[in-house]
């Protein structure tokens, strides 16, 4: 994939790298009611769905009301399973090998348990660990004897791969956890997942991606990143319901991983004390869900597969870079993600404002953004000493009228003037 960057942001709209079918910007806003309402730049906290995928949900929901919960969803039992070969099949992976969750942190957390570790196993982790995982792994290193170790960062901001391979090399081997987020709640980073997971393969090291940020926003491939397990959720730049996600376990890995608290979804009590855990990453599943958000997410996953994953991370890095250039040139404003953020994602602090007095005042004119406090990610922001940022974040129906709106308002924020 071209990744060269147009700065202009008219240019941006639609075309990265000539190779690439461009974005069709203005259908997406048109099938997209909430880009009329506000300028919405909030796709890594929670991305506007498009009218199909709500529609999908509120017309389920009406089945549930007419037929019932168990009767709708038997109806619509194909459509169901169709959700696991499109998940399967944007990451590279097979059907088998996804469970449906309705959070990031519920799967990481379901996987991590089930990986049965105990003194001796060494939790390697980035920098920009998200709170839930963090808090997660140190309880467990607290409760365990388990060791975590934040893996430093080089200058460009990324994970420091010598530094990783030395932590590697003097490690245990194969009772080393990789915890890796691709690309963080806290800045545009985009971590080196592909070398991270050479490393990982060749120190016998499991590898456990959190790719929240970055499925249906940067393309994720499993088998090329070489990671054991990985996570994401539903809502954010997959444009999915909220309470939707999936996670991914590696065929080989399934039958050494077996989840501390089955559910009868993933596994049949068949014997007053035995029980047979799913063959596939369904046993890490649990039986009640809202099908009717997972039968959005399905038609989510489609509209992503049809748009194409790298012209969606063309346009939104694009986008993005283009945004990032202008607020570092506005005196008042400083841009606060490292070099290596080639993503969608841009964060960056006014002078004299917290970052949550500016989020609320560029709400106030319609432009929504969020504010990440360091408590979001210590690793991160605390270390580097940032209290919190302003967080923006384009997808594929943001267009020059959302970023200009942005541009315009941050200035003002920074001249004082709003
Ligand atoms: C990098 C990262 N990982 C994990 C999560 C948690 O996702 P969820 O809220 O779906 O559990 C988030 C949420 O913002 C995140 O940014």
């Amino acid at each position: 994939m071209d990744l060269s960057v147009n700065t202009d942001l008219s240019e941006a709209r639609g075309v990265v790298g000539s190779a690439l079918a461009p974005v069709d910007v203005a259908a997406e806003r048109a099938r997209t009611i909430g880009a009329t309402y506000s300028h919405h730049l909030n796709s890594a906290g929670s991305a506007l769905p498009t009218r199909t995928v709500v529609e999908s949900v509120i017309r389920h929901l009406r089945q549930e009301e007419k037929e019932g919960g168990y009767e709708a969803s038997a109806a619509r039992k194909d459509d169901i399973e169709a959700v696991y070969v499109s998940a399967a099949r944007l990451i590279g992976a097979e059907a088998e090998e996804i469970a449906l969750v309705d959070s990031a942190t519920t799967g990481l957390r379901v996987i991590v348990d089930a990986l049965r570790f105990g003194t001796g196993t060494r939790f390697l982790v980035n920098r920009s660990t998200y709170v839930s995982h963090a808090l997660h792994l140190l309880s467990i290193c607290a409760e365990t004897g388990a060791e975590l170790h934040i893996v430093p960062s080089g200058e460009d901001g990324a994970l420091d791969l010598r530094a990783l391979e030395e932590l590697l090399a003097v490690g245990r081997g194969s009772s080393d956890v990789l915890c890796v987020a691709h690309v963080p709640t806290s800045s545009g980073l985009v971590e080196p997942i592909a070398e991270i997971g050479a490393l990982a393969r060749r120190y016998g090291a499991l590898y456990l991606l959190d790719a929240t940020q970055s499925v249906g926003h940067l393309p994720v491939h499993v088998a090329e990143i070489g990671c054991d397990a990985l996570v994401t959720t539903g809502r954010k730049f997959l444009r999915a319901p909220r309470g939707t996600g999936f996670a991914y376990v590696r065929r080989s890995l399934l039958e050494n991983l077996t989840p501390v608290a089955p559910d009868v979804r993933g596994a049949v009590w068949n014997d007053v004390r035995h029980w047979e855990l799913s063959a596939t990453a369904r046993r890490f599943e649990t039986f009640e869900s809202s099908v009717a958000s997972r039968l959005g997410l399905g038609v989510a996953l489609d509209e992503l597969l049809a748009r194409g994953i790298d012209a969606t991370a063309g346009y939104l890095i694009a986008t993005a870079a283009a945004l990032r250039d202008e607020l570092a040139n506005m005196s008042g404003v400083t841009v606060q993600d490292p070099a290596a953020c080639a993503s969608g994602i841009v964060t960056f602090t006014v002078d004299g404002l917290s970052a949550e007095d500016a989020n609320r005042r560029l709400a106030a004119m319609k432009v929504r953004t969020v504010s990440v406090p360091a408590s979001h990610g210590q690793w991160d922001l605390g270390l580097r000493g940032v209290a919190s940022v302003v967080r923006a974040s384009v997808h594929v129906y943001n267009d020059s009228s959302d970023t200009r709106a942005l541009l315009d308002a941050v200035g003002a924020l920074a001249g004082g003037r709003a």
